[in-house]
């Protein structure tokens, strides 16, 4: 049998936002490794075009929207007694819009921490479950090169990802004893639906200005499915309360 550090083989993953961009593309990396995968995110077409594309046997798709933060200890619980415990979470969901902070409101602040941090904060209450995680537990976040580098203009979206930079410090000490690693994942600008998106707000020049700022150029999902995987797997079981940079060195 070749030699595969990574090999996902008899875990159950769940991958939040797998309906699109790095949450999609993580779904079908793992399902190569060999993962059983549980997908979710809250569009039901492009949840089943995803589950079509899944390697191997036995994945699950569930729509369920993180908004409803005080649903989803309730729903991890539910859905791990229908299909056992799970072994690691790849959350991918997040949502991104541009505000310099002359033009935000409460809605506006409420609506990007509750489906960026809070929802990152109620996983990982229902996770530490015993009745939710088992062997070899997970957790891994995206967070953003926002947290990190000035993002002017984008300051709530930077501070929820911040929040989560946060999080993973304090909870991958405290969950130790339940058994569970919990990092992040730091990208820059990856090719999603999501920075599509953002780019329609800038010029030309501004755009490649973006790009430049990255010298191995901008990411592919791929590039942060392959670091997301790293952290659910074996390779990294010494590994918790870190945030890896996945950003083309862009924070170098
Ligand atoms: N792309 C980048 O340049 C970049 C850089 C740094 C960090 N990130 C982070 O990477 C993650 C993935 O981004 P992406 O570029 O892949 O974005 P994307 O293509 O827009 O995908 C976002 C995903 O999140 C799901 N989602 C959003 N709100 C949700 C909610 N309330 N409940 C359940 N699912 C929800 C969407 O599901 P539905 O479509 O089914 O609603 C979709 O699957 C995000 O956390 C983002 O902040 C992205």
């Amino acid at each position: 049998m070749t030699f595969n550090p990574m090999s996902l083989e008899g875990r159950t993953i769940l991958v939040t936002g797998a309906t699109s961009g790095i949450g999609k593309a993580t779904a079908i990396y793992l399902s190569k490794l060999g993962a059983r995968i549980v997908a979710s995110g809250r569009n039901e077409e492009r949840l089943a075009d995803l589950l079509g594309q899944l390697e191997g046997d036995g994945h699950v798709g569930r729509t369920f929207d993180l908004a409803q933060l005080d649903a989803i200890v309730p729903w991890l619980k539910a859905l791990c007694a229908e299909i056992g415990p799970l072994n690691g979470i790849a959350h991918c969901a997040g949502v991104q819009a541009t505000k310099p902070i002359q033009a935000i409101n409460p809605t506006f602040v409420m609506d990007v921490l509750t489906q960026n941090l809070g929802a990152s904060l109620m996983l990982a209450q229902a996770f530490r479950l015993k009745a939710c995680h088992g062997a070899n537990a997970s957790l891994v976040y995206v967070s953003s090169s926002a947290a990190l580098k000035t993002a002017p203009g984008n300051v709530v979206y930077a501070s929820s990802k911040g929040g989560i930079v946060s999080a993973v410090k304090g909870l991958g000490v405290e969950l130790v004893r339940d058994g569970v690693r919990v990092n992040a994942v730091a990208p820059a600008m990856v090719d999603t639906p999501m920075s599509d998106q953002f780019r329609t707000i800038l010029s030309e020049d501004n755009f490649k200005r973006v790009v430049d700022m990255h010298p191995l150029g901008l990411g592919q999902p791929d590039d942060v499915a392959a670091a997301i995987a790293f952290l659910l797997a074996d390779t990294s079981r010494w590994i918790t309360g870190s945030i890896l940079n996945v950003d083309g060195g862009f924070l170098a």
